[in-house]
């Protein structure tokens, strides 16, 4: 009778622990780093195109889709929103390479100086870079000489990517606002 019981008794346990095993197993488990392609080198890559910003024209890649607050007074657009899928290309004329597009938005987050927040992915579409793209984050204060975003993540052959982008406005058309900036991206990737 007592032999059955602990009997019993043993069998729920290790059933209820084995149980609360498996389900933890299917959420989360170690994985083998080789598997991931993580077991080879780094590599730092250093990227260099032109991004063109274009607002004018019927075709525009930049379109604005939340107005400035009018609940505040400043110069700095405070509030908008631009959508953008804007072409990356080789060199600075946009007849130039096609390399890849950036495609995200930016925001205007200064109330005393323009300074935009950029989230964007770049993605490729040249050969071995084809598909894949990288996220850059950060601010960009437009007016400043050289800005820095930070290059936060990637898919493809940019996964576990990390790095940062340097920009320089080539030329900035004051009337249409369309704008062509040299990125310069160093990544830390597989
Ligand atoms: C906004 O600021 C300007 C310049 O300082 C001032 O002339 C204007 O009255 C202000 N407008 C509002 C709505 O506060
Ligand atoms: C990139 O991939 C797309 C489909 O994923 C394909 O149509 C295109 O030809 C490829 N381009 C290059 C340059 O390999
Ligand atoms: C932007 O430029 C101003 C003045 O030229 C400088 O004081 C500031 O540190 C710069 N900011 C960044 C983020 O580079």
């Amino acid at each position: 009778m007592t032999t059955t019981f602990f009997f019993l008794l043993i069998t729920i346990l290790l059933h209820s622990s084995c149980h609360t095993l498996t389900v933890a197993d299917d959420f989360v488990r170690p994985v083998d780093r080789s598997l991931l392609g993580l077991n080879k080198e780094e590599k730092v890559s250093h990227f260099k195109f032109y991004w063109h910003d274009t607002l004018s024209g019927r075709n525009p890649s930049s379109v604005p889709v939340i107005p400035p607050t009018n609940k505040v007074n400043t110069t700095t657009l405070f509030g908008l929103v631009n959508m953008l899928d804007n072409p990356l290309t080789l060199g600075p004329t946009l007849s130039s390479k096609l390399i890849g597009r950036a495609q995200g938005f930016y925001a205007s987050t200064g109330q005393t100086e323009v300074d935009l927040l950029m989230a964007m992915n770049f993605v490729f579409v040249d050969e071995k870079y084809n598909g894949s793209s990288i996220t850059i984050l950060g601010r960009n204060p437009i007016f400043n000489k050289t800005r820095e975003l930070a290059v936060i993540g990637g898919s493809g052959v940019f996964r576990f990517a990390r790095g940062y982008a340097q920009l320089k406005t080539y030329s900035v058309d004051l009337k249409t606002l369309d704008a062509i900036v040299e990125y310069n991206v160093f990544v830390i990737h597989y």
